[in-house]
Order: structure tokens, then sequence, then C-alpha cells
């Protein structure tokens, strides 16, 4: 008697590996559209949305120093102005990927609250790459909170 095959499951298993690997290669990307005449430090970021679109962004900075923008901020900015609404995955790609204290406000106006957040030390140079994974609940402890502040 012939044997029957198992009803095929789609290979889902290896997804969130390769969505995030997806993340923080757009990141990359994005690095390298950097404006950073002035810190000469470039920065890419790439958010993963509800929709499961991807938005990218990089750091852009001008003469007068205050009016940079960081590459987070960038890449959420951009997402929100294509109507999409609340992040599950972000990815952040410099150096040393630490998001600043404006960015994790930023972050957590728009993302969901087990959203990951990964931070990328990335050298291309000596293609060392290492990744800190975080939540968006744990980037910045007792923030802003509109609610709480009747807005
Ligand atoms: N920067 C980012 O784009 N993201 C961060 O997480 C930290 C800093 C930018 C701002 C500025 O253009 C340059 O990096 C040096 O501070």
């Amino acid at each position: 008697m012939k044997k029957k095959k198992k009803a095929s499951t789609p290979k889902r298993k290896n997804w969130a590996q390769d969505m995030r690997k997806k993340l923080i290669n757009a990141a990359k990307t994005a690095q390298k559209k950097a404006y950073c005449p002035y810190s000469r430090y470039p920065v890419g970021s790439a958010v993963l949305m509800e929709s499961g679109k991807i938005y990218t962004g990089c750091n852009i900075e001008n003469a007068s120093f205050g009016l940079s923008c960081c590459a987070e901020r960038t890449a959420i900015f951009n997402a929100i102005s294509h109507g999409e609404k609340k992040i599950r995955a972000l990815a952040v790609v410099a150096k040393s990927a630490r998001p600043c204290g404006a960015c994790r406000q930023v972050i957590i106006e728009f993302a969901l609250k087990d959203a990951e957040i990964m931070f990328v030390d990335w050298q291309p140079l000596e293609k060392k790459e290492k990744v800190t994974y975080t939540t968006a609940a744990k980037l910045l402890p007792k923030p802003f909170n509109p609610s709480q502040a009747g807005l």
C-alpha cells in the first residue's frame, strides 16, 4: 500500500529570521544614502510596519546642526507619511547603533509594545556585525505619556 503523503505546511519556521535579515539589509542600504558631511557618522534605519511593508531612512544633517534628523526618525516619518500606522520591528545600523532619546520617544509613539528593536553595530570595512535585540517597551522607561497628560 502506498504511504499517504503528509499534508504540506508552509515553511514559516524561518520567517522571523528571514525578515530580520531583510530589515537589517534594508537599513544597511539606507545607511549608504546618509547625508552626514559634518559628523561623518552614517546611520541607516528600516522599519517593518503592520502592513508588512518596509520603509527606510538615513540621517540627514544640516549646516545649522540642530536641524539634523536621525535615521530612525527619517524612516518612521517616511512610513507614517505613506499612511502606515504601527511599527512591528525596527533596525538601526551604525558603528555603535543606539537610538538617541528623542528617537526613542518617537519610536514609542508608533511602535506596538512588543515590537522588536535591533541595534546593529556594523563596521562595513571589516564586515563585522553585532546585533542586540530589545523591545519598544524596554527602550525608554517612564516616557512622556499623552494619555496621562490628558492629550
Ligand atoms: N544619529 C542617528 O541618525 N541615529 C542615532 O541613533 C544616533 C545619531 C545621527 C545624528 C547625526 O547625524 C550623527 O548620527 C552623529 O550624531
